[in-house]
């Protein structure tokens, strides 16, 4: 007789690492996901309606449940909300999913961003400790302690610009909203992430479920490169026409709250995991190699797809991109 699969919860089943996550969680798991407002976004798992903003059904949720792992993505990004309620979600709704967490005995995996550090001292090990310089990377610096503080065998993945190569990302689709308006896009030539294919992303925090790993981790792609030109690789591969709207600008310049060198070390976790975090020109040349492009990268180059079909949540996009 086969054993029963374990019971996986993912928080946030309806946003962009969640609808990717939650579809390759069901060969293992048994997945339930959560929505706030977006319930049909959800792709696979048992939907779980939830709050984080309401600590006693945010416990009943998850302790009526029981499962054995918990995937913790659900947060409000940058642009969504302001700095209090990024804290009340983020922050303090991830203690209530910890303090849940601890009461069934749940494996706990949390997702932290890569914005929580300043920019100021790069690379970044996995234990550097947060110096956050804007709101949202305040409310996931204060998220990273409330966990660790409610339950010190969670894990904390510190990941960076998430992207996908079958449903555009919200950072880029936001971009393309700008360019068919007709508006300039501007993007920063100074500051630096090392993007994280949701794919590789997936894997990595399924292949955590298994492992003892307690405290932070970076997950981030290979490859660092700066937002400008992982912006234009992005619009290319979604065969944005620029036009002559593009423009380039340093961070610098304008705010000194956008952190610019975020360099993280990924040696720990690509060893923890068996695995390579590949860049951003690897993943996609491999799809090219593939078939799965009929294009060489390049600025302008139109496909046939219209990029409003692309993008099933145009309707939200994010002022800000830089989460
Ligand atoms: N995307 C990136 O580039 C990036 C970079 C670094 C770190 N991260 C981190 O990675 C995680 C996933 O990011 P993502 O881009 O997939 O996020 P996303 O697409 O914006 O999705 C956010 C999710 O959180 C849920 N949510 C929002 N407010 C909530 C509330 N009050 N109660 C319960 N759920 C709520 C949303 O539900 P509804 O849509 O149903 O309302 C949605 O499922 C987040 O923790 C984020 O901080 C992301």
């Amino acid at each position: 007789m086969r054993a029963a699969k374990r019971t996986l919860l993912i928080t946030g089943g309806s946003g962009y690492l969640g609808r990717h996550l939650t579809v390759r969680a069901t060969d293992a798991f048994q997945v339930y996901t959560t929505y706030h407002t977006h319930p049909r976004q959800i792709k696979a798992g048992q939907p779980l309606p939830l709050d984080l903003t309401r600590r006693d059904d945010a416990l009943r949720v998850i302790t009526t449940l029981a499962p054995q792992a918990i995937i913790h993505t659900a947060a409000i990004n940058p642009g969504a909300g302001s700095e209090a309620e990024m804290m009340r979600v983020n922050a303090t709704g991830a203690r209530y999913v910890a303090e849940a967490a601890v009461a069934v005995g749940a494996r706990l995996i949390h997702l932290s961003s890569d914005v929580i550090h300043s920019g100021r001292h790069a690379p970044y090990d996995d234990a550097s400790p947060p110096t956050p310089l804007n709101g949202y990377a305040r409310s996931k610096a204060a998220a990273e302690a409330a966990v660790a503080a409610v339950g010190p065998t969670a894990a904390m993945v510190r990941t960076s610009l998430i992207y996908g190569l079958s449903e555009i990302d919200s950072g880029t689709a936001s971009f393309v909203a700008r360019l068919q308006a007709g508006q300039p896009l501007v993007l920063f030539s100074d500051a630096v992430r090392q993007p994280i294919w949701v794919e590789s992303l997936a894997t990595a925090l399924l292949k955590l479920v298994e492992q003892p790993w307690a405290g932070p981790l970076n997950v981030v792609g290979r490859q660092v490169l700066t937002r400008e030109a992982f912006g234009r690789r992005m619009l290319a591969w979604w065969g944005i026409d620029t036009r002559d709207l593009l423009q380039t600008a340093r961070a610098a310049d304008i705010s000194d709250t956008i952190p610019l060198d975020l360099r993280l070390t990924v040696a720990q976790a690509e060893h923890l995991l068996h695995m390579t975090f590949p860049g951003v020109d690897e993943v996609l040349a491999q799809a090219e190699t593939e078939g799965r492009v009929p294009v060489k990268l390049g600025v302008g180059r139109k496909r046939n797809r219209p990029p409003e079909t692309l993008c099933p949540r145009s309707g939200r996009e994010r002022r800000s991109t830089e989460r």
